[in-house]
């Protein structure tokens, strides 16, 4: 008998700004500005890293890929969404509320974004399927990127405003809520090392960033609180798990600094506001120092052998389990995975990678952890970022022109997995 409670969560995550399409905000207007050079970048990015390089070329390097769009045209289609979720038998959703949307101007909250929103919840609620609501995922509205995104600590108040907004008109229908999504990789892609919006190479401005996405959270949690008392308030942090490379006491000081700054610098600030910690893996860093352009050696994520993703990403689903078993021993509060996928066009490895993290999962439970909960990201393939369309995360793949959702064959795998509470053959 799979050790699961009759309660688990068996879920799918997506995020507005990847999948509904026809959204402006910081995103969308990065896109327009490096879409090119995103093309450029390409082959010099992906072609030693990917395993799939010569089938993805083609999308990498044209420059609309870079450019979100009309995406999934889930603003517009989420009834076939809401439909996969049926078809799979889940009975949770995680999705997030687009700022930009809803509050598109400092202070001026749109009804019909709000209707449609109520609209979606309403939909799950018929149909048995909990949301999980995230409040931001990545994307800001433009004003707020313009006063200096979360290097203002002026957008902690705006964030705990919406915030507000949403509880008041959400809440009644909505118990699990996910402030931020993956914070840490926010501050460190975006402010400190540039490579996504807002570009910042400052390692103070990423200090500042950090600190104001910390009080965000903190704050966010009082608010839903003080609104829903019964709420669930809890992380979607990206589980940045490192093993030093050889074991070699070097590698293994980086790896407890990696995960100190990453990891428990975030939960040891946050961890009095939050209900659950959701973690969200998908491989491991081997940290290692290897030569560099410069004159001295760089610490570095050294490249694993074996099966990879189309990005490259190592599978390793040992990581699942030991970086939950850290994070237990450290906090003792009910854990959630609210993201765990692959990037997997041709869907030979992800029927066998779903499999093999949810045996972590079980193993967890065996072992003793609080788990609560399952979520694969994604639902459909969808806008993957500084990546665009290339990657393919979805258990449905979705025509770039038509917009027809098909489910793959990894759905059946996961949705016998939801239907079974677990795993029936191992
Ligand atoms: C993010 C998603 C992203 C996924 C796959 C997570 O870091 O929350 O938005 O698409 O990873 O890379």
């Amino acid at each position: 008998m799979p050790p699961f409670t009759q309660h688990f969560f068996w879920g799918v995550s997506t995020a507005s700004h990847q999948i509904e399409g026809s959204t402006t905000n910081d995103w969308s207007e990065w896109e327009q500005k490096n879409a090119a050079r995103l093309a450029e970048e390409a082959p010099n990015k992906f072609e030693h890293t990917s395993p799939r390089w010569n089938e993805i070329r083609g999308e990498a390097t044209d420059p609309n890929n870079y450019i979100s769009g009309v995406s999934d045209d889930s603003y517009n289609k989420w009834r076939e969404d809401v439909d996969l979720l049926k078809q799979l038998g889940v009975n949770s959703y995680r999705f997030s509320i687009e700022w930009s949307r809803v509050e598109p101007r400092s202070g001026y909250f749109v009804e019909a974004a709000i209707n449609h929103y109520k609209e979606m919840l309403t939909a799950l609620e018929q149909n048995n399927i909990e949301p999980f609501i995230t409040i931001v995922h990545r994307t800001i509205p433009t004003w707020v990127a313009a006063q200096g995104g979360w290097a203002n600590k002026k957008t902690i108040a705006d964030f705990a405003h919406y915030t507000k907004k949403l509880v008041d008109v959400f809440g009644a229908s909505v118990k699990y809520w996910t402030p931020l999504n993956e914070p840490v990789l926010n501050v460190t892609g975006g402010y400190i090392a540039g490579l996504i919006p807002p570009n910042r190479k400052t390692i103070f401005a990423g200090l500042y960033a950090y600190r104001n996405m910390i009080l965000a959270h903190n704050k966010a949690y009082a608010i839903i609180k003080a609104i829903c008392p019964s709420a669930q308030v809890g992380s979607a942090h990206a589980a940045v798990y490192a093993e030093a490379e050889d074991g070699h006491w070097y590698n293994q000081i980086l790896v407890n600094l990696i995960h100190w700054f990453t990891n428990w610098k975030f939960f040891n600030a946050t961890k009095n506001c939050l209900d659950f910690i959701g973690i969200q893996y998908y491989t491991r860093g081997v940290i290692g120092w290897r030569k560099s352009k410069y004159l001295i050696p760089l610490p570095g994520n050294i490249p694993q052998p074996g099966p990879a993703s189309d990005m490259g990403q190592e599978i390793y689903p040992d990581g699942l389990y030991k970086y939950t078993q850290m994070v237990w021993k450290r906090y003792k509060l009910p854990i959630i995975v609210t993201e765990n996928g692959i990037a997997d066009r041709n869907d030979t490895l992800r029927p066998q990678y779903i499999k093999d993290h949810v045996v972590e999962v079980e193993k967890l439970i065996a072992d003793g952890v609080d788990m609560r909960g399952y979520f694969y990201w994604s639902l459909l393939d969808n806008f993957e970022w500084d990546k665009g369309f290339w990657p393919k995360f979805g258990l449905a793949s979705v025509d770039r022109t038509t917009k027809a959702r098909t489910l793959r064959a990894s759905a059946k795998t996961y949705a016998d997995i939801a239907k079974h509470n677990g795993m029936v053959d191992q």
